[in-house]
């Protein structure tokens, strides 16, 4: 019956129409007094002074609304029993529930408990949580409410929605499921980031941050939540925002914590994405045994005590993952951002940064702070390989992305490693811009030397501050990702403007709704003229493969038009360009 239940619900994902909203209750239909069933979810009986019944809108509208009272009530709220006929799965499609709230004069005895829950049948399906004890607006007014819940599977033949308080009072009315626009449909694979670039047929990547497992905003079990579905629809490489750090693997020291970062793999793996690990070896978001002091050895550990923390740290994880995290970003952000003795006698060098690793592993590498030593870099990176051979390792920096003194010094660090034969397969290009501040010809010049150092470079965290040029930079970007032959990957730093770590920058591809930005659609457009370059470059001879009498024809914007078509047929289409067996055929 599972089965049955998940395929209606993407049965009805297809079928759906756009934007909508489905009205539950508004309470017009009852007659004043009608008492709804109030439920305590924890099972205890509710006491008989709680109550939820139609009455009168305390504004003195000519409106019906319900009433609800509660005394002494943990996790009580009203049951309403779903319309006839439509069921759990329907009720999932629509992803949000809106109401109008309206809260008295009365306080309740704590402000604690006035957070909205929601559940579909037993299963919680929303909860406001700590630490955003939700603002319910002013007293004696109407609220216009909406969240978006995570859908389940179930049978469930009623819902429940309600405060969840302990002693309080508040009426509700206009209880409606909404289906927000996203300004693309995702179930359409066709309209989606994911298959353009997977057409290209040329192995790259186009992948994304899964918001931090404290950002609650993300279940990664729950294929059926639509943060999942953006992700697993549009995107094929998966990096972890934050649970894959020093601090959230290893809290305590050889006390490793797998559950979210394992959770992601698995994801990953149940829908076809690579996943990038970031990061084994940072100066930030250490735990404290590590240091308290980023920029400190604070517990004065000695190099050999920190190399050993640091094998083992490297060791565990990748070993943990070998064979399913394709790539690590095995350093990060080892440079100084002022790069003061670059230019050295007549070579070129780097300032390491001051981190717990540079000061208390020391070495020779690196200038600046005489106490400042790169053998840390040299070893994550041999730890690492030894650990998986087949992963590919990178350097990850920020500032480095165009012209100057820190991008030459990346350079010239990724330069020395190579000459050292450490295993090192490419760079990480952060490109966390401000607006205005991609500069392409400088991008492309750093991308290519890197190639003639033999070297992959990766896009890694991508994101850029809100502008009117913003879509043109996010095209700008991915045609470079597209056209330069070593940068295989580009990864977006988050899904949504809300959750993004530069929240007010609004930089990402989605909005607070998971509705797509004209900056999505630039990428896309990019991805598909890449695309469309491949086919009018390499067109796939008709020879090359036997011929099937049955085709799948594709529009020249990459939209499928017909499955299964018969080949004749294809001459019978309106006149126009169509895309059969990846080769371009022209009706007249
Ligand atoms: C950021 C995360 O996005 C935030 O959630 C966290 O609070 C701080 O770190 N460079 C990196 C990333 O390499 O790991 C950082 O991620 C952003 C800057």
């Amino acid at each position: 019956m599972k089965k049955i239940c998940f395929l209606a619900v993407l049965l009805s994902l297809f079928t759906s129409l756009p934007a909508e909203e489905y009205p539950l209750y508004d309470f017009e239909n009852y007659e004043i007094g009608t008492e709804f069933l109030l439920k305590d979810v924890s099972g205890n009986p509710v006491s008989a002074k709680s109550y939820a019944v139609v009455a009168a809108d305390p504004t003195g509208k000519d409106n019906k609304v319900l009433h609800v009272l509660l005394v002494n009530s943990w996790n009580t709220y009203p049951e309403y029993p779903l319309p006839d006929g439509f069921t759990a799965a329907e009720f999932c499609t629509y992803q949000s529930v809106a109401f109008s709230l309206y809260r008295p004069q009365v306080l309740p005895k704590n402000n604690d408990n006035m957070q909205t829950a929601i559940y579909l049948g037993d299963k919680k399906i929303y909860q406001e949580e700590h630490p955003n004890y939700p603002d319910q607006g002013e007293r004696g007014k109407w609220h216009e409410k909406r969240y978006a819940f995570t859908p389940v599977e179930t049978e469930a033949s009623y819902f429940l929605l309600g405060l969840h308080a302990d002693t309080m009072e508040y009426y509700l009315d206009n209880i409606r499921l909404v289906r927000v626009e996203k300004g693309y449909d995702y179930t359409d694979e066709t309209q989606t980031l994911r298959y353009y670039v997977e057409q290209c047929g040329n192995g790259k990547h186009i992948g994304v941050a899964t918001p931090s497992s404290w950002k609650n905003v993300i279940d990664l079990n729950n294929d059926l939540l639509d943060m999942s579905q953006t992700v697993f629809r549009n995107f094929n490489m998966v990096v972890a925002e934050d649970d894959m750090k020093f601090d959230a693997i290893e809290p305590n020291r050889n006390d490793f914590n797998f559950g979210y970062a394992d959770a992601l793999v698995d994801f990953a793996e149940r829908h076809g994405m690579k996943v990038r690990g970031h990061t084994l070896c940072w100066h930030k978001q250490l735990p404290e045994w590590v240091t308290k002091n980023e920029d400190r050895n604070s517990h004065n550990y000695s190099r050999e005590e920190l190399l050993s923390i640091l094998r083992n740290h490297i060791d565990t994880i990748v070993s943990h993952y070998k064979g399913r995290i394709a790539e690590w970003d095995v350093v990060n952000e080892c440079l100084e951002d002022n790069q003061r003795s670059y230019y050295y006698g007549e070579s070129y060098m780097y300032d390491l940064r001051a981190s717990v690793w540079s000061k208390g592993i020391g070495g020779k590498l690196g200038w600046g702070d005489e106490n400042v030593g790169g053998d840390f870099i040299d070893s994550a990176f041999v730890y690492a390989h030894r650990a998986d051979p087949d992963a590919k390792l990178f350097l990850n920096d920020y500032g480095v992305e165009n012209r100057g003194r820190k991008a030459d010094a990346y350079y010239y660090l990724a330069k020395h490693l190579v000459d050292n034969n450490i295993p090192i397969h490419g760079v990480g290009l952060q490109c966390h811009f401000k607006a205005g501040e991609l500069d392409s010809a400088g991008l492309v010049r750093q991308i290519q030397r890197f190639q003639e150092l033999g070297l992959e470079v990766i896009i890694t965290e991508l994101d850029i501050a809100s502008s009117d040029k913003q879509a043109d930079e996010f095209r700008t970007i991915t045609n470079i990702f597209m056209e330069q032959k070593n940068c295989p990957n580009m990864v977006l730093w988050g899904v949504s403007d809300r959750d993004s770590w530069r929240s007010g920058a609004l930089p990402l591809l989605f909005d607070a709704d998971l509705a797509a930005k004209p900056a999505f659609f630039a990428v896309r457009d990019a991805l598909e003229k890449a695309w469309n370059d491949i086919l009018s470059v390499a067109p796939v001879p008709n020879d090359a493969r036997p011929q099937s009498p049955y085709v799948d024809v594709y529009n020249f914007a990459g939209q499928k038009i017909a499955s299964g078509m018969r080949r004749e047929s294809v001459n019978f289409l309106p006149t126009g360009i169509y895309i059969v067996d990846g080769e371009k055929i022209m009706v007249r």
